[in-house]
This record gives structure tokens, sequence and C-alpha cells, in this order.
């Protein structure tokens, strides 16, 4: 299947099962805002609940806390956000349409790299498994064109944003010839920086309003409160401090569905390190995260690292976690090391000491700071998007599967009395009062049992129970598998323990 036509389909299949809904829809909607809807909410409660498990349930040293959105505005003068959170962005004046111009350029090298591979695999195929990729990405001389054009453009793009020398930006689109994908012209405005906050007031009068910001990042949230959880919970270095959030950013480019919201949810996590140990940190837990990816059960392939050449104001390492998602490779998860610069400058805006003692050494430092953030929406997009599967059945027919992972599925059983009369309902609601209390479960008796199994894959329930006339004399219900579609006659007092293994 096309790519597109999968994006759209995932669009339609999230929309028509409850999973998320366009956000005001009633209303002709609100541009990159969703809402998540009875199943959708489910998953993401499962998503969280993996993340905060692993990582401040299984870490001793990791402890949680949930902060306001609102905050002091000087917080994100100290952080950087009101002076360096910007995106340049440019507009094409017959589309009218508006771009990031770091963007623009980026899709143009991606366009080259797309013919480096081409090339690649071409040569790949004529020399067989004698072909190495290393020798002839270094010695023929039309890929080494191309990756010269691209090592040329990135040595301009990322010092022009560096200085934020926008003027160079656009002379770049100029140079290149970047056209507007929707118009094709090349008539474009000078390129702008763009802040990324969105502001409101706070207070009773206009007059005595205060410029306020929604949090664009978690984050901040964490670091302020740095003293309060390391004294409260005598905390000692290494240690962490983790939080799941709605963040706000007026981006330029919202688009693809929820992978760039301008109302999102992040899970992420500060770890508080002694200065110098931050590479070693880094690496641990870019593996630590990784790990938590695979645990999704989702093969290796999809994921790989992005090392950042240029580094967001505040990191001195950076990587992103990229995912394989249907419009190809993009960001899922960002480590960052962050050495001491947001527990610095916010001592420096706040005037008060922030440091930590260290017993071992009898020093008293600035922490450093490895921090892990990723994108609540983007692994749900991440999950549903591998899950989503049409599938040709042997009796002809079709069926759109989700093959989540069971322990992330919205429900987990659903219990289907075959028909609505002969005490098979009455059964069947026991049977469900039984396993409520221990599994999200869906009760339903309308439609044939085929029809109802379709619905149940569709939204991913991986058991479904069949209770028949057998069920009322020998007290046996149907399990069927939602994967493999195979069907078992399990005694009623073992279906808990069997879907329990499952999770
Ligand atoms: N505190 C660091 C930070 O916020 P980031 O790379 O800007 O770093 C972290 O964001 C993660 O948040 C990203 O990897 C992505 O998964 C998610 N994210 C960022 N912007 C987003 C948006 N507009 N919509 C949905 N998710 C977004």
């Amino acid at each position: 299947m096309a790519n597109e036509d999968l994006l759209k389909k995932i669009i339609a299949h999230a929309k028509e099962y409850g999973f998320v809904f366009p956000s005001s829809e009633l209303y002709d909607g609100l541009a990159a805002v969703y809402d998540y809807g009875q199943n959708g909410v489910e998953l993401k409660r499962n998503i969280v609940d993996y993340w905060w498990k692993s990582m401040v349930q299984y870490h001793e040293n990791i402890v949680g806390i949930d902060t306001a959105i609102f905050m002091h505005p000087t917080i994100w003068k100290a952080s950087g956000h009101v002076d360096a959170f910007n995106d340049p962005m440019i507009d094409n004046k017959d589309s009218k349409k508006r771009y990031r111009a770091d963007v623009l350029v980026e899709e143009h090298m991606a366009k080259i790299e797309d013919k480096v591979q081409k090339e690649v695999e071409k040569a790949a195929a004529r020399f067989g498994d004698s072909f190495d990729e290393a020798m002839y990405r270094t010695t023929n001389p039309r890929v080494m064109g191309y990756l010269q054009q691209i090592e040329e453009i990135r040595g301009r793009l990322y010092p022009a944003m560096e200085a934020n020398d926008l003027e160079g930006i656009k002379a770049l689109i100029e140079e290149l010839g970047i056209t507007c994908p929707l118009s094709g012209s090349k008539n474009w405005t000078e390129v702008r920086q763009f802040n990324l906050m969105f502001s409101t007031q706070m207070g009773s009068t206009a007059e005595g309003a205060n410029t306020i910001y929604l949090r664009p990042e978690t984050a901040q949230g964490i670091f302020v409160n740095y003293l309060n959880v390391q004294k409260t919970g005598r905390m000692k270095l290494p240690f962490g401090i983790a939080q799941v959030g709605k963040a706000f950013r007026n981006e330029i480019v919202a688009r693809q569905f929820i992978f760039r919201m301008r109302e999102f949810e992040q899970m992420e996590m500060q770890y508080f390190i002694q200065p110098g140990t931050e590479r070693e940190w880094f690496e641990y837990w870019k593996q630590q995260r990784i790990q938590w990816h695979k645990g999704l059960g989702i093969p290796e392939e999809n994921y790989r690292f992005h090392d950042h050449e240029k580094l967001a104001h505040y990191a001195n390492a950076a990587t992103d976690i990229e995912f394989r998602f249907p419009m190809g490779f993009k960001e899922l998860e960002g480590i960052h090391s962050r050495t001491d610069f947001d527990l610095g400058a916010h001592q420096e805006f706040s005037g008060k000491k922030i440091a930590y003692f260290d017993p071992d050494t009898n020093e008293s430092y600035v922490p450093y700071v490895i921090e892990t953030s990723i994108g609540l929406d983007r692994t749900f997009l991440a999950v549903l998007s591998h899950a989503y599967a049409e599938e040709q059945l042997e009796d002809g027919s079709e069926r759109v599967v989700l093959r989540i992972p069971p322990f992330l599925a919205p429900y987990k059983v659903a219990v289907l009395p075959l028909t609505k009369k002969d005490g098979l309902p009455e059964k069947g609601r026991e049977i469900m009062d039984r396993l409520k209390r221990q599994f999200m479960c869906y009760y339903e008796e309308k439609d044939t049992i085929g029809k109802r199994y379709r619905r149940q894959d569709a939204i991913g329930t991986p058991y479904c129970i069949t209770i028949d006339h057998q069920t009322l004399q020998d007290n046996t219900v149907t399990l069927r598998e939602r994967d493999t579609m195979t069907q078992e006659r399990v005694p009623v007092e073992a279906i808990a323990g069997k879907i329990a293994a499952k999770l």
C-alpha cells in the first residue's frame, strides 16, 4: 500500500472506530488539534502506563511529578524559549502557504539522498553478493557528486540557522530553485523568525494583565521543582524526575494527523547527574529507551537513531529515535544532554541558589541533566500505524485488524452471547462481571457473531469469548484469538488465567 494511502486509511479508521476525532468537528475543526475518542483514550492511557512503569516503577531513583501548565513568565526567559524557540518561516506569495524554511531545504536534501539510494540499489542488484556499498559510495562519480551537493547544502544551512542568518537561508532556497509544492512557483517572501509559544493573559483586567505562556515542553516544570523534589525526597545523584503532560506549540507546518499538533502530550524524564558523567549517562539512556521501544513488539528495523547536527540552545549532545511512520522515518523521541543549562539559568534568573551537595566528594555543584522526551501522540501513531492490517481471508472475505500488542489494546476481551435468548445474555453478564474487575471488557449482543468479531478485530481486542448453548451445559466458552482467529473451548474458570498470560 502506498504510504500516503496508508496514512489516509489510518486517519479514517481512527475516526470510524472511536480512536481519534478532529477537534471541534461540529464547527469544521481546528487545524492540528485532535480529540481522543472512547478507544483512543484507553490506548493512550495504556501507553502512558507502560512508560510510567518502566521509568518510575522500575527505577528506584526516578520519581514522578505533575506540574502546572501555567508558569511564571520569567521561566521561559530563563529557559531561552522567549528568545530562541523560533522557527524560520517563509510564505509562498502565490499559494499563500506558509512553510518552515529549514524544512524546505531539508526536504530538498532528502530528494538528493533518494537519488543516492536509487543508484545504490541499482548497483547492488547489478553486482549481487560482491557489492560493497561503502566502497561504491566513495568511488562512483555520480553518487559522489550527489553526496557532495548534500554536504555543501548542509554546510550552509546549519551555520546559517545557528547564526540566525535569515537572508542566507532565503538565498539558499533561491539558489537551489526550491518551488512551492502547491503552486510550483518560486515567488517567496523573506524568511522571518516565528516564536512557537502560545501566550495568554493572566489577571482580571487587561491593564493589570501579565502575559504568560502555555508551556511548550513539560521539562521546565521539572527543572523549577528540582530543589523541592531533591530535598523532600532526600534524593541522591544520579536521580530522575518524570512527568507526563500537555505541551503547546504554534507549529508553522502542522500536518500529518497527530504527528505534529498544536496541543500535544509529552512523557519526559530529566536525569540529574554529576558533571563530567554526561557521556556515559547519555549512552545509558539511549540504550534504555530503544529497549523500551522494542518492548512494544514492533520490529527493530522500524527504528533508528539520528544524531543532531543542529543542537537546540540547551544541549551539548542530542539524538532522536526515529520511527518509520507511514510518511517515512521521523522523530519519535529525543534524548538530550542538557548540561547545567536549565538549572544554571533558573539559578541566575531567580537569584536563588540551586546546587547539590555531594556527600561523596564534599563538593557543591549544579547538576548536569540527561533528558528523555517522547511524544505520547507520536507513540500512539506509531503503534496504530504498525498495528493496522488489511487481510484477505481464506473464505474470500476481508478484514481490517489492529494488531495492537495485547497489553496496550483498549479492550482485552469481548464477551459475546451467541443469541439474545435462552439465558445466554444472563450467562454472558455473569462472565462479564467476573472479568471486568481485572480487564477492560466489552459486552455485545447485537448482530451476527461474525460481524461482532470483525468489529473487535477493528479495535484490536485480543480475545473474544462466545457464550453458546453448550456453555449452559458444561460451563465452557469459545475463546477466539484476534491474530490467528483460532478458537478453543475453555472452561469459564480458566479464561482469566489465559488472558492474563497473554498480557
Ligand atoms: N523537552 C525537550 C523537548 O521538548 P522536543 O524534541 O522539542 O524536545 C520532544 O520534543 C518530543 O515531543 C518529540 O520527540 C515529539 O515526539 C514530541 N513533539 C514535539 N512537538 C510535537 C508536536 N507539535 N506534535 C506532537 N508531538 C510533538
